[in-house]
């Protein structure tokens, strides 16, 4: 069994300071690595983490510096994408060992852990909301997609290629959602996409399979799927997606963890 830890946007700010003047993302991250090494002899053992972007709030040096810190108790692999709030060159060079496509400037990289290959895409887009896939790392997935053959796959980025029904976050959406989705589903093998940006569970059956959006460990945005739904936050639990890959039968199954701790286990009585 091969199992990965999805954590999505952490939004890590600078000492002192919070998010929104409201979230203290770094606690936040603190707490769920704590709370994830806690579970780690019930769940693992794990092969890998990847952060599908968003790791900080402005894309700041000490920011990803300070993100790597928290991190490290949890000292597994680690696989990075930007996220719109990230700045490439920063990220770059803040992740020295992430091995980044040498094709482009694009931050797309690939990983094996264990029997699961992480196709990591790069859709940000500098200054701007929206996401967008160039034509450079399209040729780059359909490439290594093709290389894989039937291999088991997790292809993941910043933004989801599909709506959700919240509207100020559809209105920043991925432009070329179409055009990526056709492009995994023209290949063989078990593959599931992943995604972050809306800060929420969310998933979506598309042409290609199962999409994921996985949820912030700190700040979640707001449940409201009205026509005029104001662009606003919660504070409801943070969570973490754990993807597993069993090579027998050769399926993914996915689990959503809120972040503790909470009362219990209690055992159940008969
Ligand atoms: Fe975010």
């Amino acid at each position: 069994m091969t199992r990965i830890i999805q954590l999505s946007d952490i939004h890590m700010v600078d000492q002192g300071t919070l998010a929104y003047d409201v979230v203290d993302t770094a606690e936040y991250l603190a707490r769920a690595v704590s709370y994830i090494g806690d579970l780690l002899p019930n769940i693992g053992p794990v092969d890998g983490v990847v952060i599908t972007g968003d790791l900080t709030d402005h894309g700041r040096e000490q920011q990803y510096a300070r993100l790597k810190e928290l991190l490290s108790p949890l000292d597994l692999p680690l696989c990075v994408l930007p996220g719109n709030h990230d700045d490439r060159d920063v990220m770059r060079a803040s992740f020295p060992d992430q091995s980044w496509s040498p094709d482009h400037d694009r931050l797309n990289s690939h990983v094996q852990y264990g029997d699961v290959h992480v196709l990591a895409l790069d859709c940000l887009v500098s200054g701007k909301a929206h996401g967008f896939l160039t034509p450079e790392t399209l040729d780059w997935l359909e490439t290594e997609l093709a290389l894989l053959g039937s291999e088991p796959a997790i292809i993941a980025l910043h933004h989801p290629p599909f709506l959700t029904g919240i509207r100020h976050m559809d209105a920043q959406p991925l432009h070329n959602a179409q055009e990526l989705l056709q492009l995994i589903a023209r290949h063989a093998g078990a593959k599931i996409t992943i995604c972050g940006h809306v800060h929420r569970y969310i998933t979506s059956h598309q042409v290609c399979g199962p999409v994921m959006i996985g949820p912030s460990v700190a700040h979640a945005v707001s449940p409201d799927l009205t026509e005029d739904g104001a662009s606003q936050f919660c504070l409801e639990p943070g969570g973490f997606l754990l993807h597993s890959y069993d090579s027998s039968s050769k399926i993914f199954s996915s689990h959503y963890l809120p972040i503790g701790p909470y009362a219990g286990p209690f055992p159940f009585k008969f």
